[in-house]
């Protein structure tokens, strides 16, 4: 493939990642979003294989790991749990940051590189901040794989003296960074290069360990965005114009993304960074244990569910986390095309971090068919709770806990969420009394208005379903 020809297949995947990017932004688009981010995928790899810079002889080799490497991934994709999909995500993260690290390293070594004066100079640069980013974003997403999927715990590590630690851990990276710039031979730059991997990775798994359960949405589209800019690197790197661009395109909608979130959560980008945040204060329960009681509850029946879901004019159902595993969603729109039949007003109540990665209650909703039109967000539906007859509340926990709002020693204090207690009567599907992902009981569960519907989500909408066909 010519020189030329390449440029354009660039400028033309390029084109069709923006589109993908602006089809992603809607339900309805969504799909199409999708297809054009395949197709700009496969004709970049095409002229990257097929173009100017990569020799024949190489060209075995890549197509032999690109086989094993999609072998992977097609197992990967098809074996994964909806559920684990934030932790599969994460771990693609990691895998971007290694590849630009180890790209750095190759770069380094590489002995057909002959550059001289300031083009060494600009090179070394790429080299080092491209490790740098590499590495933290290694690192740091696989802390994150482990809190998403429960392998390590999701209180803050809040290490005495933490933030002096990150600067002095700075300050010797930007030294070393120096020593590695006035390095004269490449067994010279090995030792400041090491450091510095070193050091990054350590900052990486300190950043994460330091972020509290509550605070995970906003570390996962941070990452996305740390994966990006990575994956920039690698194209300063080698010089490749196209994944410079894409790089920077994910960094940005990462960061932009960490903003809706840190916006949705009511907190700083600054304050989740530094860590320490999610769980310090208030009632907090160990991950999956029974949260202290803080009063009487009272449980419902399936039966009695239908009974309320029957005579109510207006429901609306706030989906959480426990759906998803429960992978509820398809019989909660049979029940919801039952009482749309009987001219009953129906909508979902979806907030910003419900589930365990951006848009997972959205994502499942549309696997079940529910139409997009029922599905609000939370600021469009947050003041229609009073006059609401009956809230479902599936499988949701941290994201309805009126704490966040009355309690300012909560983990949650602040965060904006769904008033299910201001309806006539909210109904909570879970199976146990055990805390959500912040780890903090939730006072919506002994008011005198809600009842508790205790058991699997599926069996309990199963049982509900049921009753009200008859
Ligand atoms: P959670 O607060 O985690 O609550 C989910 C509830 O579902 C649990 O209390 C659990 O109670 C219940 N549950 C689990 N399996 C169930 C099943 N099979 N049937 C019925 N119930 C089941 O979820 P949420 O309300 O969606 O809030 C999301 C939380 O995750 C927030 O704290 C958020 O910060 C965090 N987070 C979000 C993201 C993103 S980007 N969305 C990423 C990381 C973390 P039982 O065990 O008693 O059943």
């Amino acid at each position: 493939m010519s020189d030329s020809l390449a440029t354009v297949s660039y400028i033309g995947a390029t084109i069709l990642f923006v589109l993908s990017l602006g089809g992603l932004s809607n339900p309805e688009t969504s799909r199409r979003g999708n297809l054009y981010g395949m197709i700009g995928m496969t004709i970049a790899v095409l002229a990257t294989v097929f173009g100017p810079r990569v020799s024949a002889a190489g060209i075995p080799w890549i197509i032999g790991a690109m086989a094993v490497g999609g072998a992977i991934g097609v197992y990967a994709a098809r074996t994964v749990q909806m559920t684990q999909m934030p932790e599969l995500v994460a771990l693609m993260h990691s895998l971007v940051g290694m590849a630009a690290a180890l790209v750095g390293f190759a770069s380094y070594f590489d002995p057909t590189s002959h550059l001289q004066g300031a083009e060494k100079s600009i090179h070394s640069i790429e080299i080092y901040v491209g490790i740098l980013i590499g590495v933290v974003t290694f690192t740091g997403s696989l802390i994150a794989f482990g809190k998403l999927n429960g392998k390590i715990g999701g209180s803050p590590l809040t290490l005495p003296g933490r933030h002096w630690m990150n600067l002095a851990g700075l300050l010797v990276v930007i030294y070393f960074g120096g020593v590695f710039m006035n390095a004269h031979s490449i067994t010279d730059g090995i030792v400041p290069l090491i450091v510095m991997t070193i050091i990054a990775g350590l900052f990486g798994i300190h950043m994460v360990m330091a972020i509290g359960g509550a605070d995970m949405p906003v570390v996962v589209s941070m990452l996305n965005s740390y994966s990006g800019w990575a994956a920039a690197a690698t194209g300063f790197m080698l010089s490749n114009d196209l994944l410079i661009v894409v790089g920077a395109l994910v960094g940005s909608s990462g960061a932009i993304l960490s903003y809706i979130m840190c916006k949705a959560m009511n907190r700083s980008f600054i304050s989740v960074i530094a860590g320490g945040f999610g769980t310090a204060g208030g009632t907090v329960a160990p991950k999956g244990d029974a949260a202290q009681p803080a009063g009487e509850v009272v449980p419902i029946s399936s039966a009695e569910t239908a009974e309320l879901l029957r005579e109510a004019k207006s429901v609306i159902i706030v989906p959480g986390y426990g759906m998803a595993v429960a992978q509820a969603q398809h019989t909660v729109f049979e029940i919801t095309k039952l009482l749309r039949a009987k001219k009953v007003n129906i909508r979902f109540g979806i907030h910003p971090v419900a589930g365990r990665m951006p848009g997972h209650m959205n994502v499942l909703l549309a696997e079940a068919k529910v139409p997009y039109d029922i599905v609000l967000e939370m600021d469009e539906l947050n003041d229609d709770f009073p006059k609401t007859d009956v809230v479902m509340v599936i499988g949701a926990n941290d994201i309805v806990n009126p704490g966040a709002q009355d309690d300012p020693s909560s983990p949650i204090a602040g965060m904006p969420v769904l008033e299910v207690w201001k309806a006539k009567t909210s109904i909570v599907m879970k199976r146990s009394m055990a805390s959500g992902y912040a780890g903090v009981d939730n006072p919506l569960f002994y008011k005198e208005n809600n009842r508790m519907l205790f058991g699997d989500a599926k069996k309990m909408l199963d049982e509900v379903l049921t009753v009200l066909k008859t």
